[in-house]
């Protein structure tokens, strides 16, 4: 079984490879592919020539441009890598028969609801970044059936989101020694998740080789504030949790909206697979 990785630079792609090449056996053989096999905005175009030569069983997908801010001034970019990139691999993994195993995100929710979003409650992306994902899921679904779409969120690991210079726990390290007091929302809520549990997620469903194929959310299995997140980081870090200052989401000034609940159920997920909690996690990442 050949597994192609995509984007295996990416904090979730560089994760992926490690758990995957950690814990398959020699059945299984590993590939990560980076921005300088594989680049999607020119290689779209020739994917047979590029891919077949790996023949590949399984292609997981990280490949993404997840600046959100970034994503909003340059929307054709991000249509392009986030959507339009997806079209030329769906259909590849279609005609080839290959299993296609996509990340997606909460931010095809609009984050009104007041509970936690279900895999077909109604999706209503407020934003470019959240309209090219959302864009993909409705790719995918039209043109491959043997796909799996993973939609993951507040994604923190080692390698970091390249896209975003770092993650949520660097820049909150970095902010509490450079500033006096920072100002996190409190009332914004969402299941921050580690990568290294979405790779063992993932790691699962190969090796027991699920074809109940479709649409998951893959996330910690309880939720919290930025807020709550960005003080459990300081305190393990030991650093002064008390220059983080409560802000509600209505008060920040964000430069793109985003939504304000994007809690995901994890009820379906479930029946494969445990999710740990977002703490145990975050106990993990500064244990390693
Ligand atoms: N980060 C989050 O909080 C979050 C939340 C919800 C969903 N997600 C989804 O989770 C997935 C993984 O995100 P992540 O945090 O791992 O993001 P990331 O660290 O920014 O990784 C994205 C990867 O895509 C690669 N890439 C971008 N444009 C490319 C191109 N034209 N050709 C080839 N490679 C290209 C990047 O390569 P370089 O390393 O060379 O730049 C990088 O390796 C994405 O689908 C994202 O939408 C992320």
């Amino acid at each position: 079984m050949n597994v192609i990785i995509l984007g295996a630079n990416g904090q979730l792609g560089y994760d992926l490879v490690k758990v995957l090449a950690g814990n398959l056996d020699r059945s299984f053989n590993i590939v990560g592919i980076s921005r300088i096999q594989f680049d999607a905005s020119y290689d779209m175009y020739k994917i047979e020539e590029k891919l077949l030569k790996y023949s590949p069983n399984i292609i997981i997908n990280c490949i993404a441009l997840t600046n959100v801010d970034w994503c909003e001034t340059n929307s054709q970019q991000a249509l392009q890598i986030n959507s339009d990139f997806v079209y030329h691999l769906a259909q590849f993994c279609n005609n080839y028969r290959v299993i296609l195993m996509h990340i997606s995100t909460d931010y095809v929710f609009d984050g009104i609801k007041e509970t936690a979003y279900k895999e077909h409650d109604q999706t209503a992306p407020q934003n470019i970044y959240g309209l090219s994902k959302y864009l993909a899921e409705g790719i995918i679904t039209a043109y491959h059936d043997r796909s799996f779409i993973f939609r993951v969120s507040g994604l923190f690991g080692k390698q970091g989101a390249s896209g975003k210079g770092g993650n949520f726990i660097t820049t909150i390290q970095r902010l509490i020694q450079e500033k006096d007091k920072i100002d996190v929302i409190v009332d914004q809520v969402s299941n921050p998740t580690s990568t290294i549990a979405i790779a063992r997620c993932i790691l699962h469903f190969i090796m027991h080789k699920v074809n109940d194929y479709g649409l998951y959310h893959c996330v910690s299995n309880d939720s919290c504030s930025w807020y709550d997140f960005a003080r459990e980081i300081a305190l393990l870090s030991h650093l002064d949790a008390d220059k983080i200052s409560p802000i509600e989401f209505k008060d920040y000034k964000f430069k793109v909206h985003r939504p304000q609940n994007s809690v995901l159920s994890i009820d379906k997920l479930s029946h494969y697979y445990s999710m740990p909690s977002w703490r145990e996690s975050l106990i993990e990442y500064f244990s390693e």
